[in-house]
């Protein structure tokens, strides 16, 4: 694509401009507008965008959309969903939409209708979900399935992961002897704790892995499919052998059929997907088996519906009124004209613990980018980094530094509005609303202190220093009605989609991940360094140093 660089054109310009008059106006005083609240407030598919506390106005949301046009975000939205070649490096579409459209949709992307592979997916999904839930799926010994454990990084672990905790609530009563873990690190410590516990004979895993190369799976494979043989084979369980191990406790989940059946995974147990599925983009299908084991595959649907909600509004909801646009467009704002490159992920919902570090490789991990579609640096910033832990719990920990620190730091406050009416004990019920209530007076409370500063409170006279609160930091709040299935695929998908527009206005591709090839190389020389003890010489003396640390270790 070639066209003038984002930064030279007028929409920009126009933006810079006023930005110089927006950098020095405090939130406080745009709150001087008795309306701003609702003025800055959108709905969709069961979630409540409130921008209000951006240090924006109805002019920079103006120039903003100018922006957006200027790139033609509305026929990206359209190339997206219709599974044009979006992703430009490596040449195919990027189609997790397409996992979530209902069975009576059709997408033809390069001549075929993608729809019926889809579901044919998702309906080999539930059948091992049944099989499993039914305890009908047995080890090689005959008992039935207990612990399935999801082998997999990145992409292959951390949606699965987030949402299995997130929605655990809604686990459905036959799924409640099954019980499901995830290993991801390398270093094998998560699994050998596994090891530790889990009987053999009952325990399942799922290796998934899009690629199926991927050192840090396969290693954790390796040593869960000798851990196996060790146990059932080699100690000499009567009729178990090596074929039946891999056929009872081994499933794949790939797009690379070949490498899984090369490693030893039976066809009948693999599961596929699409190189047109991006690995963090991938929960969607069978990625999502885990989620799927734990909520059941009605409320799996329910997750793709929401999703899909989302994406419906995506299309057609006008620019000024759409919720992923304008989430992208406060985070162009503040990343390249208010100068705020850190942004905070605070959910107040214990259940949405593992959501901020899911939005770390979202985000990250597609637009931590710096070259151009067609390869030049860019010349203004792009992704900011992107961190978060569980709000109630920062406050604690790193809030000191939001409140009175040196580094501008925009917040996305995350909370549901109901939680605990389908508590039936009515005494503990009141006990937990009253802790719902007391986590939103938190969420709203902190967010109003970093925008208001001092001003939040009426008190009388001059504070030390130590005490002062400059305020003025932005922060967005997002409110799900519940959090259910169908809002988590909602928020799922409206982040995805906020990343899609940040792309395109930042002009990078953000469903390639070239930036982490060469220290996956690297590694591999390094580890063939420290096992021959050659080759050292050649490096750099920290390498070197390192190096011969662990020799001496090693040696003692
Ligand atoms: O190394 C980065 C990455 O490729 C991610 O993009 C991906 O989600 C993760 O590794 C795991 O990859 P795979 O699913 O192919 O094992």
């Amino acid at each position: 694509m070639n066209h003038a660089p984002i930064d030279q054109t007028g929409a920009w310009q126009r933006l810079m401009e006023h930005a110089e008059e927006m950098r020095t106006t405090h939130l406080r005083e745009l709150f001087v507008d008795e309306d701003r609240g609702g003025a800055f407030m959108r709905q969709a598919a069961g979630l409540t965008l409130d921008l209000s506390k951006q240090r924006w106005s109805d002019a920079t949301l103006e120039r903003l959309l100018d922006l957006a046009r200027a790139v033609e975000v509305p026929q990206r939205i359209q190339a997206l969903l219709n599974g044009e070649h979006v992703n430009i490096s490596e040449d195919r579409p990027a189609l997790h939409t397409a996992l979530r459209l209902p069975p009576e949709a059709e997408l033809v992307v390069d001549g075929e209708d993608v729809v019926p592979g889809v579901h044919a997916t998702l309906d080999r999904m539930a059948t091992m979900v049944a099989r499993l839930h039914a305890r009908q799926w047995r080890g090689a010994t005959g008992r039935p399935i207990h612990d399935v454990v999801n082998l997999g990084v990145g992409g292959s672990d951390l949606g699965p992961l987030m949402v299995t905790h997130a929605l655990a609530d809604y686990r459905p009563a036959d799924a409640h002897h099954v019980e499901v873990h995830f290993a991801s690190t390398m270093d094998g410590s998560q699994l050998a704790d596994y090891l530790t516990r889990f009987n053999p004979e009952t325990t399942l895993f799922v290796i998934s892995s899009k690629s199926f190369t991927t050192i840090d799976t396969l290693s954790n494979a390796r040593t869960a499919r000798d851990w196996l043989m060790a146990r059932l084979v080699e100690d000499g369980i009567q009729g178990v052998d090596e074929e039946m191990v891999m056929r009872q406790h081994f499933v794949g989940v790939s797009a690379k059929p070949d490498k899984m059946s090369e490693w030893g995974i039976a066809e009948a147990n693999q599961l596929l997907f699409w190189e047109w599925v991006g690995g963090r983009y991938s929960l969607w299908g069978a990625i999502g088996l885990p989620i799927a084991l734990v909520i059941g595959m009605a409320n799996f649907r329910e997750l793709l519906a929401g999703a899909h909600a989302m994406d419906e509004h995506f299309a057609k909801a006008p620019l000024g009124d759409n919720l992923p646009v304008l989430l992208a467009l406060a985070g162009i704002w503040n990343v390249n004209f208010l100068d705020i490159r850190a942004h905070s992920i605070l959910p107040y919902d214990g259940r949405l613990e593992h959501f901020a570090a899911y939005l770390e490789q979202l985000e990250m991990e597609s637009n931590g980018k710096s070259a151009t579609h067609d390869g030049r640096q860019v010349s203004y910033s792009t992704c900011p980094v992107l961190w978060g832990q569980l709000g109630p719990n920062a406050q604690h920990a790193f809030y000191q530094l939001l409140h009175q620190g040196t580094q501008p730091v925009v917040c996305d406050f995350i909370a549901p509005l109901k939680r605990y009416d389908d508590v039936e004990d009515a005494a503990t019920r009141d006990h937990l609303k009253a802790q719902h209530r007391l986590t939103l007076a938190n969420c709203f409370a902190q967010s109003r202190l970093l925008m208001l500063g001092d001003d939040a409170i009426d008190e009388p006279g001059e504070r030390p220093g130590h005490k002062r609160y400059r305020g003025n930091q932005p922060s967005t709040t997002l409110l799900l009605d519940r959090l259910t299935p169908a809002t988590l695929g909602a928020l799922i998908a409206l982040y995805e989609h906020k990343v899609f527009v940040q792309a395109a206005i930042w002009d990078i591709n953000p469903f390639d991940q070239w930036g982490v090839e060469l220290g996956k190389q690297i590694a591999g020389e390094t580890e063939r360094m420290l096992a021959d003890q050659h080759g050292h010489e050649q490096m750099d003396a920290s390498t070197r140093a390192l190096l011969e640390a662990v020799w001496r270790a090693e040696g003692g």
